[in-house]
This record gives structure tokens, C-alpha cells and sequence, in this order.
């Protein structure tokens, strides 16, 4: 028998998560702010005096006080796999042929309308009815623990409610689900931000991510975060279908979002797709799409996925939010290859969730193909994650006396002349010292993808660039040795620069796929630095390489090694190389220590259509267990894959008396590798 204490805390609990519950979930309090504080009061007072009882489903534990130092990378057991979009309705017409093509001949299929929820994703595994852990996305494979921060979430409940009545067994389920935040209750953040003169969030979704991966959970807690959950994944039992799924989790005590339908057929479904376009407007939170899921489980399975989305899901991306506001200035930035790009100055507009006053105008070409000219009233658009652009003036609001912007004619950064290459669009200013060139390459050196040089942003960038102090990447390395004159810089003290000169130090450690991607090399982009990097395995190899070479490897192009080339062919780039060497850069990829496998260091080339992997995930599988993949065939190639049609590589291969594989023989190589 319980003591009275304990019976009364566990009494309290009951009482107090049932509030929450009405409150958080069903928006429905049935007791006063006050009722509500007393009992928690008593909670605490209680549990204070008896710690022994205290249990981490006790909703007196959602907020932690420990700090996070650094979040847990968990493999997901599940991938979380993202939906490929629509943005027409005959795509969707064939989303529908596609499934009914993947199911045998007759079989009625049902699909489920929901809204697409702008926020960010989360998996909830609930072990014996209790919230166990809360994973971000990540990269779909694995994402971060991020339980403590969750946990703080009224809305995500800590225990199941009506487990028995539930008729499966829920002992290990998988929910997944969006955290988002209200837009009034952003706007209300980023006041009090703007207050405290801290930075703004650029809209609700950045604001709630931002937010679940800070390091104290009571700021977390502090923050109006919300939950729609809208997926369950139950390893040990199932339902029949996703709309039960919806109920039942509703039943469990989870905030599933109200608007959800049954449809019988795909124009059922083009129905609903309108009716929640219109709803839009009128949501106090952000919905940028619907999704549409086959209702049936079985289906489902049966459908399976594709590369990383599911085939018996998609979204329908409603078409980007527009607002009319007033050109006030066109501004030219110099970015870190030299191409200048013109930028609007707007008069702020409310669009989508944010505040507007900056959007991109592409680049001459365009503005000259719109004719945009200052003081225009211009159409902005902002769709999905891009940053907003300028889509067409209203030429009935023109000012009689407006002239046509003219192209830029000096770099507004240095002066000095431009040039514009005959076959792109872009002007260039051709001053390698030109300071926002200089700026632009050492923040992209020391950004997060990069060399990650924390406390090495961009202020204090344009500050050590215009004390001179700061030219090219090696003289981050030099810093260290004018440490006395630096911290006697305004504003910058000790401590700072002691924290920047340790984190210098500590960029040394970066492997060497970053190192290539930091050093700005045009077209070598954070993916391709990856695959040059394992491919060539150190600086000097693939300083060494020919162009052909370079072009050989798998997804690069002739002009991602023309550039490649070019770089190297470049006096100064090799001494800035040789000095960022003797900083003690790695410029070798360690190497990966793989087991003895039938496709260790042997080349294969892709080639035709493959039906079960795409050719990114056949890539990653082959590169896992130590072997390259190339595109062209050639007498070092070890095999061939010919997917369906394979044409001239094909040929090639039997030319050259290379070995061809199928798809299947792949697969099962592979399989027998784990
Ligand atoms: S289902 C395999 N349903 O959209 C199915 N996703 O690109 C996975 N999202 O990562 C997702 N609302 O973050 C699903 N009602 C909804 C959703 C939704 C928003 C997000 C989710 C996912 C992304 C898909």
C-alpha cells in the first residue's frame, strides 16, 4: 500500500496532466490559471520533500536544468524519409496512376488529405506508454536526441492515455510528428527580441527549429512551441489503416490537426487539395501544402519507397504567397567568386509569416527582362525554404519621370572596372584584393559546412579585413600571433579573442573534404569536395590529376573540373596551399579502415535505369564498402551495372571485355557484403 504522500503525489500527477492535456491538446481548460498553480505547487512541494518518489514522467521534470553541451547523433530506426513534391493537379493524377500501377489490377485505393504543417519534423518513440526519446531528421538515416528539449512541450504528452482500450499492443511505437510555432505567438517573440536588441528569427519555422536545438531546455520551455503529430509507426502490431492511425492517436492523448479526410478516389482528393488552399489565410499557423497518403497500411507496405521517399505519399505544395510592395533602392553585391548580384531594397511588407525588405533580383538580365526600375511598386513572392524574389512590377503605379536601371559599370566594393564574360549573365569584378571579395571567401572558409571557426563570423570578419589584419585564409593562422594587439581592439577583450584563437586551433582537426570545400574552389560545393576528396585521397593527387580524370568521377562534370584545374594551374593558390599545409590543414582524407569485401578498391561504372535503388543510394552503398564509382568505362573498370536501357557504356564495357552485372546480381553482391 502506498503511503498517503505518494498516493496524493501520484494523485496530483494524474489530475495535473489531465489539465495539461485539456488544456495544450484539446484547447478546453476546465479549471482556472490559479486552480491550476495551486495543484502544481503542491506537486512540487511534495516531491521536494520526498525526492526518492520523484519520476521523470512526473510533468514537474518536463524542464530540465541541465545545459545540452552537445546533442547525441541517434541512427533512426525507421528512416524519416521527406515527400516528393506536386505543384499541379495532373501531378497528382499521376502520383494516383503510380500507385494504382504498383498495386494489382482492381484494387480500390483511398487516400487521406492533411495539411502540410511548416515546421520541423520530430520522431517520438514511446517505450511501455512513456515518452522514451525525441529525434530531429537530421539526414533522414539520423538525427539528434533532442528529449529534453521536447520534453518541455505541453503538448507532447510524457504518457499514453487509454493504452488498454487501444486493441494493439503500443509497447514500442514510433510517432512522428511537426513542431511548430503559432505566427502571432512569433511575431510576439521577435518584439521582445527586437527589444533586447537581440537577432530576429526570419520566420516561424526557423524560430522553432532554432529553438529545439538550443542547450537549455527552461529557454525551450520559455518558447511557445506546439505539436501536430500525424504518423504512426508501430513495429509490433498494426492497424488496417492510416485514418485509424489519426484516431487512435488522437485517443492516446496526441494534438493530431482536425483537418484530415477520407477520400474515396484521386479527384475526392484534388476537392479537398482546393478547400484547404482557401483555408490557408485564415490559420493562426503555417501550412504551405497538403499531403496526400494511401489510406490503406497494406498498400502501403506493399508500395514501398523510393530512394528517400515513400511512393504511397506526396505533397502538394500550394503556389507561393505574393504581396505588392515599393521599390526604394537596388543594391550590387560582391560576392566571394566576384559576380555581382543585385539586391532589392524594399519597403518592409508582411508575407508569409515574416517581415519582408530584402529580396533577390537575380541579376541584370532579369531586371532589364522586367524592366524593374527604383520606385516601381514590384510583386514579391516567397515559396517554401527560398529567399523571396521580385516577380513582376505594376507598371500602372509607375512614376512618370522614372528612368531604366542601368547595368553596373564599377565594383561598388573596390572601383574598379567590371567585366562580363560573354556567356553568362553575371558581371564580375576581376580585383582578387577587391575587400568584399575577401570578406566573401574567408566567411565562407570559416563557415559551419567548412572550416567551422566558431566565433569567426562575419562582423568580426569585416572588422580584421578592414584593420588589415585579415587577407587571404592563411592569415587566420597568424592571428594566434598577434593575440596582445587584437585584444586591445574596442569591443573585443580578452576572453573573446582567447575563444577565437582556441577555435582556430581546434578548425585544424577538419577532415580534409571540408578543407577542399573551404578553400573556394568555384563549382566545388560541399557534396563534390566529399567526392573528390574520396576519390583522389589527398590535395597533391588531385592537384596532379588531369581534367579527364577529375571529370571521371562519379556526378562530376567538365565544368566542375575545368575549374578544378584552373585553380591549381593558379601560382598563388599553390603557395596558399603550401602555407595552409604547414598550418597543419589536412590536406590527406584519413584513411577509412574497410573490411576485406568484394567491391574493395574496385571501380564501377552505373549506367541505364535502375529500378530498386536510385543511382545516389547504389553510389553510397558501393563507397560504403570501399569501392569508386566512376562515369566513364574504361579498362581500369572493374564491372559495369547496366540498369534498364544502358546504351553506350554498355557497349563499351563488352568492347573492352569489362564485366556487366545487373541490378539484382548487384544486389545480392551487396547483401552478401553485411
Ligand atoms: S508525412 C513518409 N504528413 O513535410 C511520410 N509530413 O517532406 C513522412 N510534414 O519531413 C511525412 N506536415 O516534416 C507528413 N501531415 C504531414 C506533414 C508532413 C508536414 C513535413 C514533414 C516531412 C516533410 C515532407
Amino acid at each position: 500500500m502506498p503511503a498517503p504522500v505518494e498516493k496524493r503525489i501520484i494523485e496530483l500527477r494524474k489530475i495535473i496532466s489531465e489539465n495539461d492535456y485539456k488544456y495544450y491538446v484539446l484547447a478546453q481548460p476546465e479549471i482556472t490559471d490559479e486552480e491550476y498553480d495551486s495543484l502544481y505547487k503542491e506537486l512540487e512541494k511534495f516531491e521536494n520533500s520526498n525526492p526518492h518518489l520523484i519520476t521523470p514522467d512526473s510533468p514537474t521534470q518536463r524542464v530540465g536544468k541541465d545545459l545540452t553541451k552537445e546533442f547525441a547523433t541517434v541512427k533512426h530506426r525507421f528512416p524519416m524519409l521527406s515527400l516528393a513534391n506536386t505543384y499541379e493537379e495532373s501531378e497528382l493524377l499521376d502520383f494516383d496512376r503510380r500507385v494504382r500501377d504498383g498495386l494489382p489490377a482492381g484494387e480500390d485505393v483511398e487516400y487521406v488529405v492533411e495539411f502540410k504543417i511548416d515546421g520541423v519534423s520530430i520522431n517520438l518513440n514511446y517505450l511501455k506508454g512513456k515518452l522514451n526519446t525525441a529525434t530531429t531528421r537530421g539526414d533522414g538515416t539520423e538525427g539528434d536526441d533532442v528529449t529534453v528539449n521536447i520534453r518541455t512541450i505541453r503538448s507532447v504528452p510524457l504518457e499514453l492515455k487509454n493504452v488498454k482500450n487501444a486493441g494493439q499492443d503500443l509497447s514500442d511505437i514510433e510517432v512522428r510528428g511537426e513542431i511548430y510555432m503559432e505566427m502571432g505567438d512569433f511575431s510576439e517573440l521577435n518584439s521582445e527580441r527586437a527589444e533586447r536588441g537581440e537577432k530576429l528569427f526570419a520566420n516561424p519555422r526557423n524560430s522553432a527549429a532554432g529553438t529545439i536545438k538550443m542547450q537549455d531546455p527552461r529557454i525551450v520551455a520559455s518558447r511557445p512551441l506546439k505539436i501536430f503529430v500525424y504518423y504512426l509507426l508501430n513495429s509490433k502490431d498494426t492497424s488496417a489503416t492510416h485514418n485509424e492511425n489519426l484516431l487512435l492517436l488522437k485517443e492516446l492523448g496526441f494534438r493530431v490537426n482536425e483537418h484530415h479526410r477520407l477520400c474515396r478516389n484521386i479527384n475526392e482528393v484534388l476537392q479537398v487539395c482546393g478547400e484547404y488552399e482557401k483555408m490557408r489565410d485564415s490559420l493562426p499557423y503555417e501550412i504551405d501544402g497538403a499531403v496526400i497518403k494511401v489510406n490503406s497500411l497494406s498498400q502501403q507496405k506493399r508500395l514501398g519507397t523510393i530512394a528517400k521517399s515513400p511512393r504511397w505519399a506526396v505533397a502538394y505544395k500550394f503556389r507561393a504567397k505574393q504581396a505588392t510592395t515599393k521599390l526604394n533602392g537596388i543594391t550590387w553585391q560582391v560576392g566571394r567568386t566576384g559576380a555581382i548580384t543585385p539586391v532589392a531594397e524594399l519597403e518592409p511588407v508582411f508575407l508569409a509569416g515574416s517581415t519582408i525588405s530584402r529580396a533577390t533580383l537575380h541579376n541584370y538580365d532579369e531586371i532589364q527582362r522586367k524592366d524593374i526600375r527604383i520606385d516601381d511598386y514590384v510583386v514579391i513572392e516567397k515559396g517554401g525554404d527560398v529567399i523571396p524574389k521580385v516577380v513582376s512590377v505594376d507598371v500602372s503605379r509607375r512614376k512618370k519621370n522614372s528612368a531604366p536601371t542601368l547595368p553596373p559599370s564599377l565594383c561598388p566594393s573596390c572601383n574598379s572596372t567590371l567585366f562580363k564574360p560573354e556567356n553568362e549573365v553575371a558581371y564580375y569584378c576581376e580585383n582578387a584584393m577587391c575587400p568584399e571579395q575577401i570578406k566573401g571567401r574567408l566567411s565562407h572558409f570559416a563557415a559551419r559546412g567548412a572550416m567551422d571557426i566558431e566565433g569567426l563570423g562575419d562582423a568580426l570578419i569585416d572588422l580584421f579585413v578592414d584593420l588589415g589584419y585579415l587577407k587571404s585564409y592563411d592569415d587566420i593562422f597568424e592571428l594566434k600571433a598577434k593575440r596582445d594587439e587584437l585584444v586591445r581592439i574596442e569591443r573585443l577583450g580578452e576572453k573573446s579573442i582567447n575563444n577565437l584563437i582556441g577555435s582556430i586551433e581546434e578548425c585544424k582537426k577538419q577532415p580534409f573534404n571540408k578543407v577542399l570545400f573551404a578553400i573556394g574552389i568555384r563549382y566545388v560545393g560541399a557534396g563534390v569536395a566529399k567526392k573528390l576528396a574520396s576519390h583522389f585521397l589527398s590535395i597533391d593527387a588531385l592537384i596532379s590529376a588531369t581534367e579527364e580524370e577529375v571529370s571521371s568521377v562519379y556526378e562530376i562534370g567538365p565544368s566542375i573540373s575545368r575549374s578544378v584545374k584552373q585553380f591549381f594551374s593558379d601560382e598563388h593558390n599553390l603557395k596558399l596551399i603550401k602555407s595552409l599545409k604547414a598550418h597543419g590543414l589536412n590536406f590527406v582524407e584519413e584513411k577509412q579502415v574497410f573490411q576485406e569485401n568484394y567491391f574493395l578498391n574496385k571501380t564501377f561504372v552505373l549506367t541505364g535505369t535502375l529500378s530498386k535503388y536510385s543511382r545516389d543510394e547504389a553510389t553510397e552503398k558501393i563507397l560504403a564498402l570501399g569501392g569508386k564509382v566512376s562515369s566513364s568505362v574504361s579498362k581500369k573498370t572493374f564491372a559495369v551495372i547496366a540498369g534498364e536501357e544502358a546504351g553506350s557504356k554498355l557497349e563499351k564495357a563488352k568492347n573492352l571485355g569489362v564485366k556487366v552485372l545487373t541490378e539484382d546480381e548487384l544486389i545480392n553482391l551487396l547483401k552478401g557484403q553485411q
